[in-house]
């Protein structure tokens, strides 16, 4: 989750390599630095905080290097201090690392016997030792790598510049993304294909276990067991304008306004608009009827769009579905039985615990279809069906567009399943599908209740603890609810599924506990009521998203009321997300919290 750039150029590359963090920034936003080479020898600048503060230091201290490597960090061993920054050095060698290196203790303290002497707590300055060690005993450089790499327990990628070496870079990946970026007379690694995008579009994806050894000229690849390989040279279609804000003043503010589009974007690569029928832009390499069940495994926001995908699943396949954090699921040696349907949903399509679980069902002989945004990402290469998103990139940490672009695809996979299955007949499919058509229009309704939702938003930042509550499909966005505020606000939150209130969560309420309901007119809105009533007896402070009628049809007075566009019952989860989207959002503004960035967290989490 942190983010690598090494560059072998023509001109200085701190400031570009710099440049081409910002891209990276989403993925660890705590420290950051860049190593470069001048007239041979290893120099140095890194600074704690966002990116801009190491910017100040070059501005300061320019790096005159033509080769190098630089860094975005999201701290897992060791705190976001300059210390602990990357890259970490030696005498012979920088290195750059994203991942976790799990048996550092161990290779720490056989390193240190041998008198080495570290500068920092991070688990990275163990490779910079490892590899100088190796060096010193009369490997040379491409060598020593070769040998440290085995050595190395953990999912990780590097990247390395050496001393006295002005014309080699050495990447690995393991576990962790790395690609190698093709110029002319330049040489190019980067997390991905973004950072590498204002370069070059030629780009070449390491598969996992390959390391690369880069010069001018360009990069031998070997795999896992150091044999040659050549991986396809592939056009990034990453943009190499830096995505920008537009007139907005966050990231996360114009991707929920970007909703509509790419909502109908994505809909529009399941549907056939003409026929009003779903059109799936693949062939089921299996028989549905076969299939007993389905298992959905994900993490963060995407579990929640996974589990509002159950509702559809099962009421349009019939299937018992499963949903699975993928940190849990990964370890509990789940039976699978071999020839049934796993689906993984990840924007990133990196992030480990997701990437885990795919593996271990497809090597139980699972049928595995990612539902990812990202069509180069781990995930969509090895599944066996890709279901993209179409969001496009999406910079602000707490996900927003890929969520509903993720709800999306899985509300016409259902369709698409069902219809596949015969369990839903022909006049369903298209009134389903006139349903999620009109979403996008509903979107744009909803957006437009953003003032109200800005006052809500002041009252709610003076809060210490906020409840959500829904039922049906409205429960997981009530638990998606939950997350955006803590994860923007820090403000306590839990969501609840509303039929539980009496079995816990009602002890909390009083006078001074706001409890937000999602109150859609959908099938289960009369049970919502009764819990509404509940609420209302103990004098909790009701903000109602629901329709303009629901809080008298409810017969309850509610501290605010959010009117929701009339909509059908099916696929409210897709427009409700945005009052509760909008909602974390300002209040995070009036906090005065960074919305894009929030503390402690990163957008792709590629350790355990
Ligand atoms: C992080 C992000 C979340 C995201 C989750 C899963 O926690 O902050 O926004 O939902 O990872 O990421 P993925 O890329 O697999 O959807």
């Amino acid at each position: 989750m942190c983010g690598i750039v090494g560059i072998i150029g023509t001109a200085p590359v701190a400031l570009p390599i710099v440049d081409a963090l910002k891209r990276l920034e989403y993925r660890g936003y705590d420290s950051a630095g860049v190593a470069t080479l001048e007239d041979g020898r290893l120099t140095r600048r890194r600074a704690e905080g966002k990116l801009r503060n190491l910017e100040r230091t070059l501005l300061e201290q320019p790096l005159s290097g033509r080769i190098g490597i630089g860094h975005t960090r999201w701290a897992t061993h060791g705190r976001p201090n300059e210390a602990n920054a990357h890259p970490h050095a030696t005498e012979r060698l920088a290195v750059v690392h994203n991942g976790i290196i799990e048996n550092f203790r161990e290779l720490r303290e056989a390193l240190v016997a041998k008198g080495r002497v570290f500068d920092s707590e991070t688990d990275t300055e163990v490779v910079a030792h490892l590899v100088t060690d190796l060096m010193e005993g009369g490997l040379d450089p491409v060598a020593a790598v070769a040998a440290a790499l085995p050595r190395l327990k953990g999912a990780f990628a590097l990247a390395f510049l050496f001393a006295g070496e002005p014309d080699l870079l050495i990447g690995a990946r393991r576990g962790a993304p790395l690609a190698v970026g093709h110029g002319e007379g330049e040489m190019f690694l980067g997390s991905d294909a973004m950072a590498l995008a204002p370069f070059t579009d030629a780009v070449t994806y390491l598969e996992d276990g390959d390391w690369a050894v880069l010069d001018r000229t360009g990069a031998r690849l070997f795999d896992e067991r150091d044999r040659p390989v050549q991986r396809p040279r592939q056009t990034s279609a990453a943009s190499a304008l830096l995505v920008d804000k537009g007139h907005y003043r966050h990231f996360m503010a114009k991707e929920i306004h970007e909703q509509p589009e790419v909502v109908g974007r994505t809909l529009s690569h399941y549907i056939d608009p003409a026929t009003g029928t779903i059109r799936l832009p693949f062939e089921l390499p299996f028989d549905p009827t076969r299939l007993d069940r389905i298992t959905i495994l994900a993490c963060g926001t995407a579990y929640m769009a996974g589990l509002t995908a159950k509702y559809w699943l099962e009421r349009f396949c019939r299937l018992p579905v499963d949903v699975d954090v993928a940190s849990e699921f990964r370890y509990r040696e789940a039976p699978m039985r071999a020839g049934g349907l796993t689906i993984v949903v990840s924007q990133s399509g990196e992030t480990a615990d997701t990437l885990a679980s795919l593996r271990y069902a497809k090597a139980l002989g699972q049928h595995v279809l990612a539902v990812v945004n990202v069509p180069t990402s781990t995930m969509a290469r090895e599944a066996d069906i890709l279901a993209p998103t179409l969001a496009g990139p999406e910079i602000g940490v707490a996900s927003t567009k890929a969520f509903t672009c993720q709800l999306a695809t899985l509300a016409c996979l259902a369709i698409g399943l069902g219809r596949a299955l015969g369990t839903l007949d022909r006049e369903a499919e298209t009134a389903l599908v006139a349903e999620l058509m009109a979403v996008p229009g509903l979107i744009v309704a909803a957006t437009r209740r953003e003032p109200a939702i800005e006052a809500i938003a002041r009252t709610l930042s003076h809060a210490r603890d906020v409840l959500y509550l829904g039922r049906g499909t409205s429960y997981p966005l009530a638990l998606e609810g939950a997350l955006k505020l803590k994860e923007l606000s820090y403000i306590h939150a839990e969501g609840y599924a509303a039929g539980e209130l009496k079995h816990g969560p009602i002890a909390l309420i009083d006078e001074t506990m706001p409890v937000v309901v999602l109150a859609p007119p959908d099938a289960v809105f009369e049970k919502t009521v009764s819990n509404l009533q509940e609420v209302a007896a103990r004098g909790g402070r009701i903000i109602l998203i629901g329709a303009a009628d629901a809080a008298e049809t409810a017969a309850i007075t509610a501290d605010a009321t959010l009117a929701m566009p009339p909509m059908p019952p099916t696929f409210t989860a897709l427009v409700y997300a945005v009052p509760v989207q909008l909602l974390a959002y300002h209040v995070a503004v009036v906090m005065g919290n960074d919305a894009d960035q929030p503390r402690n967290l990163a957008k792709s989490v590629t350790v355990e």
